[in-house]
């Protein structure tokens, strides 16, 4: 049995946590990821017959019966994930019932998954009928998008607009849009739902005054949908209320689309 230190999974969350971390997207316990991780590599590395025990998940997930996920536990914090993650993660696989998840590593101080496993396990469903690719949701807390959903309205296609229009390569890195949830209260299975129905049509989606999700294929593409929105929305935040030199028209929006072959919401442009 290889040693699950060296695992290269294991060692994505771990650069991936600190960078977010240091980034102040994820202050405290703030943020979650679940990343889908393949049988045969992780039988490299663990025994799969091996359930440490069972902790049931509150929901069904049936579609994910036998999955085996790494998530980020509750209340842990993204800081600590580098130095000790045997504590702060662990991995675990999704029952028969589709209700359990059995744990076969990690959560070593008797901890369990984060408290917004509905949200990703839900989202994961959905975004793997849409791609069968989909490994990752991510979930953080970053401050100028967090500041925007204090002062723009909470409307998807006026806040895509809007940042799409703060700088050339929003467009182009999310031309799919972003999905926009009032406030709800987290954690439960109800903004769980909520959330995976937007992520029927969308790789991105702000939770208002609270912060944000993205799903991706990998961690980069995962990573890169927030860390583009979150430089717009820096943008917005930056020059929101100066007077306005210049700004970027529908048109040049078009023009982009048709340079860069790009798929988006056309319907977000008026
Ligand atoms: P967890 O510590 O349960 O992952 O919760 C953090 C969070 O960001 C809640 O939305
Ligand atoms: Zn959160």
């Amino acid at each position: 049995m290889k040693d699950i230190f060296e695992a290269p999974f294991l060692k994505e969350m771990m650069k991936i946590t600190s960078l977010m971390y240091k980034l102040g997207w994820d202050e405290r316990n703030g943020g979650n990821i679940s990343y889908i991780l393949d049988e045969n590599v992780v039988g490299e590395y663990l025994d799969l017959n091996n359930v440490i025990r069972t902790i049931p998940t509150g929901f069904d997930a049936k579609e994910l019966t036998g999955r085996i996920f790494i998530v980020t536990g509750t209340g842990k914090y993204f800081k600590n994930v580098k130095h000790d993650p045997e504590t702060n993660l662990g991995i675990i696989r999704i029952a028969k019932d589709g209700t359990t998840a059995e744990l076969l590593w990690g959560y070593k101080d008797g901890g369990r998954f984060t408290s917004e496993l509905p949200a990703h396990l839900m989202s994961h469903i959905e975004r793997l009928k849409v791609n069968p690719e989909n490994r990752i949701i991510m979930h953080c807390h970053p401050d100028y998008t967090l500041a925007m959903t204090q002062v723009h309205e909470a409307d998807e296609k006026k806040i895509t607009r809007t940042l799409w229009g703060q700088m050339t390569e929003s467009i182009v890195v999310f031309p799919d849009g972003i999905g926009v949830l009032p406030w709800m209260v987290c954690g439960n299975n109800e903004i769980g739902r909520a959330t995976a129905e937007k992520m029927k049509q969308y790789r991105l989606v702000i939770w208002t005054l609270h912060g944000i999700y993205g799903a991706g294929k990998d961690m980069d593409e995962t990573f890169g949908l927030i860390e583009t929105v979150e430089k717009a929305a820096k943008q917005y935040m930056l020059t929101a209320h100066l007077p306005k030199a210049n700004a970027i028209t529908d048109d040049n929006l078009r023009d982009l689309a048709k340079a860069f072959n790009l798929d988006y919401r056309k319907d977000f442009l008026d």
